[in-house]
């Protein structure tokens, strides 16, 4: 920042000097720094972009302060579950595979893959649920998610994983952890660059 002023204020000595040479300008140095310095050290910011999505106050905080995240029950095709999920008993043959066919879990090890218990309510199939038997909205999924990954929560609490919504300014929005993974398979296939450096002797 000091480097950035003292560059300003050479700048100016150099176009004062051409212009008090040519008698154009009356104002003195110390009147046009400060005109600078007045306009680099007010952080205002003119355009906060709006976040268009829904949005939901977090049920964390981060560093005492509330921040909000994307919800994703407006995202989820099949919600509310309980328009089928009711008391009733199913009479369809195949019923899961017909209308929940389509999801194919690959999360956690191997030889201990993940059930759909693990994560959906039993009873109450319009929530998720955490390991103490507690609702879990589906907004509102990272607090399932963190159970188990405590460090990316944390480094999402925080900012380093995951993505703010639109700019740094305004109002803290970022997705939420099912706004970049499919719980169901939660790996991202591995990519590779679209470009390549050829090598240096071509
Ligand atoms: C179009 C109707 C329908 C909707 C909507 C629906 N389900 Fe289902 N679901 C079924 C049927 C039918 C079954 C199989 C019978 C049963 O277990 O009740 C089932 C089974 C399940 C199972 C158990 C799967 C298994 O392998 O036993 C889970 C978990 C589940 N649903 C979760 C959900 C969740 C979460 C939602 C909402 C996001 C949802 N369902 C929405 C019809 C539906
Ligand atoms: C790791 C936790 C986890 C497991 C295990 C899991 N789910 Fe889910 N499921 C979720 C979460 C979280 C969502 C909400 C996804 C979102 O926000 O887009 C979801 C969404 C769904 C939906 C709604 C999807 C849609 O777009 O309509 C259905 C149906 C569903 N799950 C059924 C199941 C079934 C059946 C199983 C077992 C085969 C299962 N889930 C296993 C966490 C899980
Ligand atoms: C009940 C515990 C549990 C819950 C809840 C859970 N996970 Fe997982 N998850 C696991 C386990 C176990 C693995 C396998 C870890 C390993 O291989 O080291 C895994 C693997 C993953 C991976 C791949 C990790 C890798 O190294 O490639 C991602 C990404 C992931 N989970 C995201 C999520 C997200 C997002 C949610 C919430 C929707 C969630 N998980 C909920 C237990 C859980
Ligand atoms: C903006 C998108 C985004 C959000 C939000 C996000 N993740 Fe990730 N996550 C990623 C990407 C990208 C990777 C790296 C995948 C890779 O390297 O293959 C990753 C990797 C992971 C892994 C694998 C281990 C690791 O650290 O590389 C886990 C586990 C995980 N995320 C869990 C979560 C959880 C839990 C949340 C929410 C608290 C979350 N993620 C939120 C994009 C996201």
């Amino acid at each position: 920042m000091q480097k950035i002023l003292l560059m300003y204020a050479c700048l100016f000595l150099g176009l004062a000097g051409v212009a008090s040479k040519s008698g154009a300008s009356e104002t003195s140095f110390l009147d046009e720094i400060k005109d600078i310095q007045e306009k680099f050290d007010s952080r205002t910011v003119e355009k906060v972009r709006p976040v268009t999505r829904e949005t939901v106050l977090a049920k964390d905080q981060y560093n005492g302060r509330p921040f909000r995240v994307l919800t994703r029950k407006n995202e989820i095709n099949r919600f509310k579950c309980s328009n089928c999920h009711t008391d009733k008993a199913v009479t369809v043959n195949q019923g899961v595979e017909l209308t929940h066919g389509s999801i194919s879990l690959n999360h956690g090890r191997e030889e201990q893959a993940l059930s759909c218990i693990d994560c959906h309510h039993p009873e109450e199939r319009d929530y998720l649920w955490d390991k103490k038997g507690e609702k879990i909205d589906f907004n509102h999924s990272y607090q399932l998610c963190g159970q188990c990954h405590f460090r990316q929560k944390r480094d999402w609490l925080g900012g380093a994983h995951g993505k703010r919504v639109a700019n740094w300014a305004g109002e803290r929005v970022i997705y939420n952890c099912a706004s970049c993974h499919d719980p169901h398979s939660p790996r991202f296939k591995k990519r590779y660059p679209a470009t390549y450096s050829p090598p240096l002797d071509r």
